[in-house]
């Protein structure tokens, strides 16, 4: 078990794309959450770790999530959790427990526990509740199944609770800050709940930093994991456009089986982007970018029938290209290329595809193109 753990990393390093700031505490704030309260508690965190100038923190997610507030946030592997410095967990409660989504992670973790991957990791815990019951029987809960991977727990004790307003119920707790989401007494998390986040996330940095002084330096790299494909998009700063809507009596796709259909032109903010007939009202150039704007139409739609989880994206199957052209135009493969690279600079291997090329006296609202997509998912 441990050769094949260590052929897994060693594959991992050579596959990396990301390195994390070697100079620095990397802490990870690894959440669960459904309706964006442990969200709000992580941004508090996170920006507490960061008043430390020497750490850094990244927000990720145990599972995607199509909750606008918090789709495009990176979903974290189970074997990144090794390379960091501190690891801040946050979950709601449930039922005076951790969540079933943050419990099917850690489920994940035995090869870690296996491996002693986060003894000695600095480990911080946070909770959304709704209203309070149960809440400690939950910190509590987050603690003992990172104790059993000999995390380091960093308690938050009677830190900071002087500043609290005892006129309404607070979800300060010496194991970890809390929040009562469905307590409407005030906006929550509330202003002193939200304070005790940002201490503690400040508090825990501390700790990861001294910890990591004195431990042996961590040359892991952070992995980013090659079929995080919306990571993919974000490193190579390509933005999806809003999903365009439909302009007539019909579904922007269509998923039948494992087979998402996807149909679009060339629509930008509204407008169709270097409209007309190739050789008369535009050049190769602009069909070029014309062809590119409609992939991303074509992706953007993609993303949203997986949830804003590319990486249930399992390969693009076809596309077809069509291209309003004189009738002896002959090089439509060229104006397609740049639809294809697109594809396969995000979707690699996954992103090859077969294809079909053809020209049309005319494509709806003057569009110069139009992409059909056949894309295999998850
Ligand atoms: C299955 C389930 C069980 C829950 N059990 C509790 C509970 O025991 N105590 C509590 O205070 N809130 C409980 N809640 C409420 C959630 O903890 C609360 O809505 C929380 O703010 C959700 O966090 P989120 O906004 O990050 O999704 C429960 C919610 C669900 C869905």
């Amino acid at each position: 078990m441990k050769k094949i753990y260590s052929i897994f990393i060693l594959i991992l390093l050579f596959n990396t794309t990301q390195i994390m700031a070697q100079d620095k505490a990397n802490i990870l704030v690894l959440i669960h959450s459904d309706n964006g309260g442990t969200y709000k508690l992580a941004k508090e965190i996170a920006k507490g770790i960061e008043s430390e100038n020497k750490a850094i923190s990244y927000i990720k997610l145990v599972k995607p999530s199509s909750n606008p507030e918090l789709k495009g946030l990176p979903v974290a592997t189970v074997e990144e959790l090794g390379t960091y410095d501190g690891i801040a967990f946050g979950s709601p409660v449930y039922f005076g427990n951790i969540s079933t989504g943050m419990s099917e992670f850690l489920s994940k973790t035995v090869a870690l526990w296996t491996n002693h991957a986060l003894e000695g990791m600095p480990a911080t815990v946070f909770m959304s509740a709704g209203s309070g019951a149960g809440k400690e029987l939950a910190l509590q809960a987050f603690w003992n199944s990172l104790s059993v991977h000999g995390m380091v727990l960093v308690s938050n004790g009677i830190r900071g609770t002087e500043e609290l307003n005892k006129a309404i119920p607070q979800g300060n707790s010496v194991l970890g800050i809390t929040s009562m989401a469905s307590l409407k007494d005030v906006e929550r998390p509330s202003k002193g709940e939200r304070y005790l986040a940002e201490l503690q996330g400040r508090n825990f940095a501390k700790v990861a930093l001294a910890l990591r002084a004195i431990q042996p330096e961590k040359n892991i790299p952070v992995m980013e994991n090659p079929e995080n494909f919306n990571e993919i998009l974000k490193r190579k700063n390509i933005i999806l456009p809003q999903v365009p809507k439909p302009a007539g009596n019909y579904q922007p796709f269509v998923r039948s089986g494992n087979l998402v259909f996807i149909n679009q032109v060339a629509l930008k903010d509204g407008k169709i982007f270097y409209p007309g007939k190739l050789g008369i009202e535009v050049n190769e150039q602009q069909v070029k970018e014309a062809t590119k704007v409609t992939m991303l139409n074509v992706i953007s739609v993609l993303n949203e029938a997986v949830g804003g989880d590319l990486s249930r994206v399992k390969r693009c199957v076809q596309l077809t290209g069509i291209f309003n052209t004189k009738d002896d135009y002959t090089k439509h493969a060229d104006l397609m290329n740049t639809a294809s690279d697109l594809t396969v600079e995000i979707f690699g291997d996954k992103g090859k595809h077969a294809r079909a090329t053809l020209g049309a006296s005319s494509i709806p609202v003057g569009s110069s193109v139009e992409i059909q997509a056949i894309f295999e998912v998850e």
